[in-house]
C-alpha cells in the first residue's frame, strides 16, 4: 500500500553507500513512528472500514508531508476485521506484539472495539476509535479513547427529532441483539422518547447478517406506528427497508450513523427515499477546515468523504498532536497527552477529550432524497 518516492529511494541509496563506505558505519535502521489501524475493510461493514481508513490514511500522509512527528514520519500499518468477531483480537494482537506500534486507531464498529480495547488497555497501547459510539468502549480503561460522541447523546437526538420534527406519537424499534451499538442506541433513544411522553408501541429483534426481516416488520405494521427506529448498520437497514416497502409499510423509518453508506442507497433504491438518520459530519456543513479537507480527500480518493472519512482523518490528527506534546512515544506518556486534548479543531468539529475519555460534539441529521444524504439539522449537545 506505500508509495516509495523518488526522495526515499535516493535516502535509502545514500545510507546504504554510507554504511558500505566503512567500518564504523551502522546500517540503515527503520526510523518510523508505527501507528496500527484495525479497520472493517472487507466484509459485511466494508463500505466503514474502507471510509474511515481513507480518512486516516490521509492525515498521515499530510502529516509526514509536513515534516512528520518528534523528527520522524509515521507509519500506518493497516490490519483488516473483515467485519468479524473474532478478528479484531488476532489482527490487534498481531499489531502489538509483532509491528510493535505505539498506538492503536479504530475500529468503527462498537462490537469490534469492545473486543479489541482489552487488549490495547493491557499492555498499555493508546487506542482512539473514530467512530465507536458505545458508551462501553471508553469504559474498558484509560488507555481507551474516542474522538466522537456517545450514543446516550445519539439517542436523545433521534428521539427529539421524532417527537418534536416528525411529530411521532407511537414508534416501534427493530434492534440487532447482535450488536452492542444496536442494543445501547436502541435503550438511549427509547428512554428519551418516552420521557417526551412518546409510546413505544413494538420492539423487534433480528440478528444481524439476516436477509428475511418480514415476520418482524408485519408483526411491527400490526402495531400501527406513526415511525419506527431501526439502530441498524447500513446491509441490514438497506434490506429491512425494502421489505418494509413490500409490506406496505408506509411510515418513515429513521436510525443512526450505522445507516451511512453508499451502500445503503445501491442496495434500498426508493424503498430508503424519504427516511432519515443521524451522523457526526456532512460534507455541506462548511466550517473552512471541513471545506479544505473536502477538497484534498477528493483530490486524493476521487470521492467525497462523508462521517467515517472525517472520523477517521480527526482520529488520526489527534493522535499525531498527542504524540507530539507528549514527546515521547512511551505509552503512558501518550496516553496523558491524550486525556489532555483540548480545543483541538478537528474537521468533524471541536475535539476536547473529557474526563471518560469521550468527545463532546455535535450531531447532524441527514434525509435520502433523490438517492443522496441531504444535511437537514445540526444538533448540539
Ligand atoms: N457508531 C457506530 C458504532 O459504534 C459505528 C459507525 C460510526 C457507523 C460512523 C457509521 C458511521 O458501532
Amino acid at each position: 500500500m506505500s508509495k516509495i518516492s523518488g526522495q526515499s529511494v535516493r535516502v535509502a541509496a545514500a545510507l546504504a553507500l554510507a554504511w558500505l563506505a566503512g567500518p564504523g558505519c551502522q546500517p540503515p535502521v527503520a526510523d518510523t513512528i508505527k501507528i496500527g489501524e484495525y479497520a472493517s475493510l472487507t466484509g459485511k461493514e466494508a463500505t466503514f472500514g474502507i471510509s474511515s481508513h481513507q480518512g486516516t490514511l490521509l492525515a498521515i500522509e499530510e502529516i509526514n508531508a509536513a515534516g512528520g512527528v518528534l523528527g520522524k514520519k509515521l507509519e500506518l500499518i493497516t490490519e483488516d476485521t473483515q467485519s468479524k468477531a473474532g478478528e479484531p483480537a488476532t489482527v490487534v494482537n498481531k499489531l502489538i506484539a509483532r509491528d510493535r506500534v505505539v498506538a492503536v486507531l479504530g475500529e468503527v464498529a462498537s462490537s469490534r472495539s469492545l473486543e479489541a480495547a482489552p487488549i490495547c488497555q493491557q499492555n498499555r497501547i493508546p487506542m482512539v476509535s473514530p467512530s465507536s459510539t458505545n458508551p462501553k468502549v471508553t469504559e474498558v480503561g484509560d488507555y481507551i479513547f474516542r474522538v466522537c460522541f456517545i450514543d446516550p447523546f445519539q439517542g436523545t437526538v433521534m428521539a427529539d427529532f421524532a417527537s418534536q420534527t416528525l411529530k411521532a406519537r407511537r414508534v416501534a424499534v427493530f434492534t440487532d441483539v447482535k450488536s452492542d451499538y444496536s442494543k445501547g442506541l436502541a435503550r438511549f433513544f427509547k428512554e428519551r422518547f418516552v420521557a417526551n411522553g412518546g409510546q413505544i408501541v413494538a420492539e423487534l429483534d433480528y440478528n444481524g447478517g439476516d436477509k428475511d426481516f418480514k415476520a418482524q416488520l408485519t408483526a411491527i405494521k400490526g402495531a400501527n406506528p406513526d415511525g419506527v427506529f431501526i439502530p441498524g448498520y447500513y446491509t441490514d437497514v438497506a434490506l429491512i427497508c425494502v421489505q418494509a416497502k413490500q409490506l406496505g409499510l408506509n411510515v418513515p423509518l429513521f436510525g443512526g450513523d450505522g445507516w451511512e453508506s453508499e451502500k445503503l442507497v445501491e442496495i434500498g433504491k426508493d424503498a430508503v427515499e424519504g427516511h432519515y438518520f443521524s451522523t457526526h459530519y456532512h460534507p455541506d456543513v462548511a466550517s473552512p477546515k471541513s471545506r479544505e479537507f473536502v477538497e484534498r480527500f477528493r483530490r486524493r480518493w476521487g470521492r467525497t468523504p462523508d462521517a467515517l472519512a472525517a472520523c477517521g482523518y480527526d482520529s488520526a490528527l489527534v493522535l499525531a498532536d498527542a504524540i507530539r506534546r507528549a514527546g515521547s512515544t512511551e505509552g503512558a506518556k501518550i496516553r496523558d497527552a491524550l486525556a489532555a486534548t483540548r480545543d483541538f479543531q478537528g474537521v468533524t468539529g471541536v475535539i476536547s477529550i473529557n474526563e471518560n475519555r469521550d468527545a463532546k460534539k455535535s450531531a447532524v441529521i441527514l434525509q435520502i432524497r433523490d438517492g443522496r444524504f441531504r444535511y437537514l439539522q445540526t444538533v448540539t449537545p
